[in-house]
């Protein structure tokens, strides 16, 4: 049994409403139907996004792990002592063991949407690392949340990994880096790990694995609205689409409904016609500058890019001002 000091304390802002069910109807009401992401992440849609990134083909999760692992002391002496780190969509909380491992960090505050594996990940943490204050906010961190009230010895420092940046808009990925800014304040940091352009193919298999893992977690968005909007989709008549579109620098994904069919959610009635795709998310890769150019419209100063041997991801370390 574990002691109540080494839990982690926990923060809950998360909304309340039934967001959920808002989005999937007014979504799919739209012409150009689509749900947006951030509902992939249930419990079983986390613990599919884990086995995503165990698949061979899923490459930016092994990555950047490796060039974190590669750079944890870089990291660890331009960050300095008795720093407070902030994870923003935190999930199992692997990745940031590695800075932890390194870093002289007297808290660490990870930030999820998805509650549940949100508690797990943070009191697993707080046991394995029993110096480290632990205070887990479950909120969605696409909006303004409240930090813990404690004073900070060292710098705020802001931990985005897995190319979840790429999942923005470009321009909301700077109105986000801005916000975040602003969180971290003067004299704050902040690590953030983005994907890089390469070739389609490479970029196609990581986001349609051969396992089909990421078409189970695609459609898992499906079977969540199965389970908790009362909803009948039946998911062997929908397909996982990802491509990715060299012009607009993204991969696109979809989920594509195989034949004319009618669903009801809620009773409510929509009709897809075959082949018309549901839009679920998108993930935009980026070139080193381009990345940078995109940190200083949000107000950071990259100072330090790194990359891997084959020049497959990013992570780049930005300096708030002040
Ligand atoms: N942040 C991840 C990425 O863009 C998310 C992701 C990976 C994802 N595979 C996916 C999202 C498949 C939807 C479907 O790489």
């Amino acid at each position: 049994m574990r002691s109540n000091a080494q839990l982690a304390e926990f923060h809950d802002h998360a909304p309340q409403e039934d967001s959920f069910r808002d989005a999937v109807l007014e979504g799919l009401a739209r012409s150009r139907k689509a749900i947006p992401c951030r509902f992939l992440y249930d419990a079983r849609g986390s613990a599919l996004f884990d086995e995503i990134c165990r698949v061979p083909e899923y490459y930016p999760t092994r990555t950047e792990l490796r060039i974190l692992e590669d750079r944890a002391g870089e990291i660890a002496a331009l960050i300095g002592p008795h720093c407070q780190l902030i994870e923003f969509g935190s999930g199992s909380s692997i990745k940031v063991r590695t800075l932890l491992d390194a870093l002289d960090a007297d808290a660490y505050v990870p930030v999820d949407i998805s509650r549940d594996h949100l508690r797990r990940a943070a009191d697993d943490l707080a046991a394995d690392f029993p110096n480290l204050d632990v205070v887990a906010i479950c909120a969605d961190y696409h909006h303004p949340f409240r930090l813990p009230s404690r004073p900070v010895r060292g710098r705020r420092f802001g931990f985005f990994p897995g190319s979840t940046i790429g999942n923005f808009e470009p321009d909301e990925a700077v109105d986000f880096l801005a916000m975040c800014a602003d969180l971290l304040g003067d004299g704050g940091a902040m690590l953030v790990g983005i994907d890089l352009k390469k070739d389609a193919a490479i970029l196609d298999a990581a986001y349609d694995d051969a396992a089909g893992v990421t078409a189970k977690f695609s459609l898992n968005l499906l079977a969540r609205a199965n389970r908790e909007l009362g909803a009948d989709f039946d998911i062997t008549r929908f397909a996982h689409d990802a491509h990715y579109e060299e012009g607009a620098g993204r991969v696109e994904i979809y989920i594509r409904s195989l034949v004319h069919q009618k669903v009801i959610i809620a009773g409510r009635r929509f009709h897809l016609a075959q082949g018309e795709r549901i839009h679920t998310e998108y993930s935009y890769k980026y070139t080193i500058p381009e990345f940078r150019d995109l940190a200083r419209s949000a107000g950071f100063r990259p100072t330090m890019s790194w990359t891997d041997a084959d020049d497959l991801f990013s992570v780049h370390y930005l300096e708030t001002g002040g």
